[in-house]
């Protein structure tokens, strides 16, 4: 359904008889990863924000935003991946039975272990995230970014110490490029998504990502989540959150909606097509959603979010623009979130559906009212700050 204000949105049931298992994705993973994340000595659980006046404006029980701003310093939530993947990878690799930071970066870990090359592509905060663990732990890493990458984020690599450029690629061909230079050069992709033969770390950035949900679901208590919006690039962390909630929560399962931006809207499409077969965005892309601007699907989230998915939406840049706006300015005394533009686009598109009257037969869909306790992940703060001034301060 196209609605005149720009977003897209279709209710989705698979067909497939056999769902797939995400019990690798629940509480058992949750505690591996809290435990390795909370090794870290940069580890804090990030704020959950309890919008409380903003829900009861908008006549829903609860709105709850996980703000991951706060993520290890790094204004992001991507470096949960990055960091367990190279963890499973440097631990499997010299068979060692503890993984903790400290093992990890113990003289006797680095004597076996001698220089690893990471290397990953991204838009920005998957390959900061690379970039800062393989730092921590006393390794290399390269990072390809797309074209049209804000100078700030570059920036922010390269001061990690990594080999960091700016390619004139869109970023899944930037993901290519990696994963060609890692065969000629014997380095070790770290990528967020996944290809034929190319599952095994994919899934471990994947199972990271589970200590934002097993956080999240921790600092709820005794509320249970009905809806939970989750906004996609190559959509590894919407799969794994999903994955987590409904490995949790059963029968109990909150209904999942995954969001993307108009121009990058690889999953709709899919899901829209709904023929068995993965459908990519076409283009450049162009949307200030950086982390989302993704054109391929991973094909390993698709099954999970496939199975488990409700709703699929895109949405222009706008609704980033206004989550952003009113996430940075509360309504009462309602916590405030620093949140950038992918960050706040699901943030945005629920603002949007609880109060625009274009959209009441959506919200009727998913079966929001006043019961609803619905979460969102503010999965990165101001990465871009000159752009987060002139939407938020402009
Ligand atoms: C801030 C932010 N949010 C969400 C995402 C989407 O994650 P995924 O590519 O796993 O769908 C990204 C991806 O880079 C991101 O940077």
């Amino acid at each position: 359904m196209n609605y005149p204000c720009g977003i897209r949105a279709l209710r989705f049931e698979s067909d497939n008889p056999n769902k797939s298992d995400v019990s690798a994705f629940g509480s058992s993973c949750a505690e591996k990863t809290l435990a390795f994340h909370k090794s870290f000595p940069e580890y804090s659980v990030t704020p959950l924000a309890k919008l409380e006046n903003l829900a009861r404006e908008l006549k829903v029980g609860g709105i709850y935003v996980k703000d991951e701003s706060y993520r290890f310093g790094l204004n992001a939530f991507k470096v949960l991946g990055g960091s367990y993947a190279i963890g499973c990878y440097i631990a499997s690799h010299l068979g060692m039975e503890e993984m903790s930071f400290d093992s990890l970066v113990s003289e006797e870990t680095k004597a076996k272990l001698g220089g690893i090359t990471f290397v990953t592509a991204t838009d920005g905060n998957h390959g900061r995230g690379v970039a800062w663990t393989a730092n921590r732990l006393g390794q290399k890493s390269v990072v390809y970014m797309p074209k049209g990458t804000a100078k700030e984020r570059l920036d922010n690599i390269l001061a990690l110490g990594s080999d960091a450029s700016i390619t004139d690629m869109v970023y899944d061909d930037a993901v290519r490029l990696s994963q060609k230079m890692a065969e000629e050069k014997g380095w070790v992709v770290v990528q967020d998504t996944s290809w034929d033969g190319y599952e095994e770390i994919p899934h471990k950035i994947m199972e990271g990502y589970v200590t934002m949900a097993a956080e999240a679901k921790e600092q709820l208590g005794e509320v249970k989540p009905t809806h939970i919006f989750l906004q996609a690039g190559v959509g590894s962390m919407a799969a794994a959150i999903c994955a987590y909630f409904v490995s949790v929560c059963g029968e109990d399962k909150p209904i999942i909606t995954v969001l993307e931006p108009t121009t990058a809207d690889c999953f709709y499409k899919t899901a829209l097509a709904n023929d068995g077969a993965l459908h990519a965005a076409e283009g450049d892309m162009n949307s200030m959603m950086a982390g989302l601007c993704c054109g391929e699907v991973c094909p390993l989230a698709w099954e999970i979010l496939r199975d488990y998915g409700e709703f699929f939406v895109t949405v222009p840049d706008y609704v980033a623009a206004n989550g952003m706006r009113s996430l940075a300015k509360p309504l009462g005394a309602d916590s405030a979130v620093i949140s950038g533009e992918s960050g706040a686009s699901t943030f945005g598109f629920v603002a949007e559906l609880l109060s625009n009257p274009e959209l009441a037969e959506l919200k009727k869909a998913m079966g929001i009212d006043e019961n609803s306790h619905i979460l969102c992940f503010s999965t990165e703060g101001d990465t871009d700050r000159e752009n987060y001034r002139r939407i938020v301060c402009g």
